[in-house]
């Protein structure tokens, strides 16, 4: 349906889980962060009626997200459960890549048609330094399960650091010789546990150009512009939520693990749909759809107005 702006909004970001098997720098702190309570978070049936109404309000797309959502117990049955919604054309899950080897397969049985997986270095140790563990061969593991699986798509995201993984981007780049993948360098965004440190580390996604001038224009793909490398298979994306805003074409909302509709990722703005039902769960969504906000505003300090960690919203 259209919003009041008349942007087309089709898509919803769901999080099933805010648990994550990794603590990456900017995203948790160290020792994890306060965990949603059992009860607080949504049912494998209560997810199934929200995805119905979303779909009752013109939601044809679906991508379920975490903090990782492979840890969230049921998750097969979850995808399961929403590719079979009348009107939701597309399920697509972000992932962290570790638990991909076990659960590939299912995934595609379920009915998932597109994979996004996280990936910020090729390099171990730097891989150890972001995420805190030290996990990268499973990682890799992960991404080339993924790829052999033959989803519609898969595409890696690289959030860009500063003085932290800006000397790996050249070898995530040439991941796009081998393989036909999507990879994508990510600005980093001030919000939750980074919101404080970004300044200094920040990277333009433009940085990225100029690194590999050889890239060329390809055209666009929701939030990112796509660039190939002459002798690449793949594409390489560009998302540029700082340096510019694409609030203008924005055609999604948010539910996060414990039931809140979030309109924008960065407005504080929420609205509880948790126990809601019927005809007073469509309502509460098409009302929220209709009043997201223009765009995103950044206080003064530059620091997102959302209120939590990006593990309690799925990105
Ligand atoms: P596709 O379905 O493949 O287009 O996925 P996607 O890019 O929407 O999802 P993904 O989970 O891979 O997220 C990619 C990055 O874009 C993450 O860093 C998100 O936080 C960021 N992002 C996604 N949606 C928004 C948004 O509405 N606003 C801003 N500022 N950033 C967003
Ligand atoms: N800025 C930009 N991207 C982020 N992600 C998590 N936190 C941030 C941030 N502060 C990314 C993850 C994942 C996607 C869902 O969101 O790396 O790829
Ligand atoms: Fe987990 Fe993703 Fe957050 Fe990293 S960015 S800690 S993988 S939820």
């Amino acid at each position: 349906m259209e919003d009041n702006f008349g942007r087309n909004i089709h898509y919803l970001r769901l999080s099933v889980t805010d648990k994550c098997n990794l603590r990456c720098i900017y995203c948790m702190p160290e020792t994890g962060v306060t965990k949603l309570r059992h009860e607080d978070i949504l049912t494998i049936e209560e997810i199934a009626e929200i995805v119905q109404a979303a779909a009752d309000c013109g939601i044809n797309k679906i991508r379920i997200t975490g903090g990782e959502p492979l840890v969230r117990k049921g998750i097969i049955d979850i995808c399961r459960q929403i590719a079979a919604t009348k009107g939701i054309q597309e399920v697509c899950l972000t992932s962290n890549g570790i638990l991909l080897p076990k659960f590939v397969k299912e995934l595609k049985e379920a009915g998932v048609n597109r994979l996004n997986i996280s990936l910020d270095s090729l390099n171990s140790e730097t891989y150890k330094e972001i995420t805190r563990r030290d996990l990268f061969d499973e990682a890799m593991i992960g991404v080339k399960t993924a790829i052999d699986a033959a989803f519609d798509s898969i595409k890696i995201n690289t959030v860009l650091i500063g003085g932290v993984n800006d000397k790996d981007i050249l070898e995530i780049l040439e991941l796009t010789k081998k393989h036909n993948v999507n990879v994508r360098f990510i600005e980093i965004m001030p919000i939750g546990e980074c919101a404080n440190w970004v300044d200094g580390r920040f990277i333009s996604a433009e940085y990225v150009k100029k690194l590999a001038p050889q890239l060329y224009e390809v055209g666009t793909d929701g939030v990112s512009k796509l660039y190939k490398l002459p002798d690449g298979q793949g594409t390489v994306g560009l998302i540029s939520p700082i340096s510019s805003h694409f609030c203008p074409t924005c055609n999604r909302i948010r539910i996060t693990a414990d039931g809140m509709l979030k309109p924008c990722l960065h407005s504080h703005e929420e609205v509880s749909i948790k126990g809601l039902k019927g005809k007073e769960l469509v309502e509460t969504i098409r009302n929220t759809i209709y009043n997201k906000p223009k765009r995103h505003e950044l206080n003064e300090d530059g620091q997102s107005q959302s209120q939590r960690n990006m593990n309690k919203i799925g990105g």
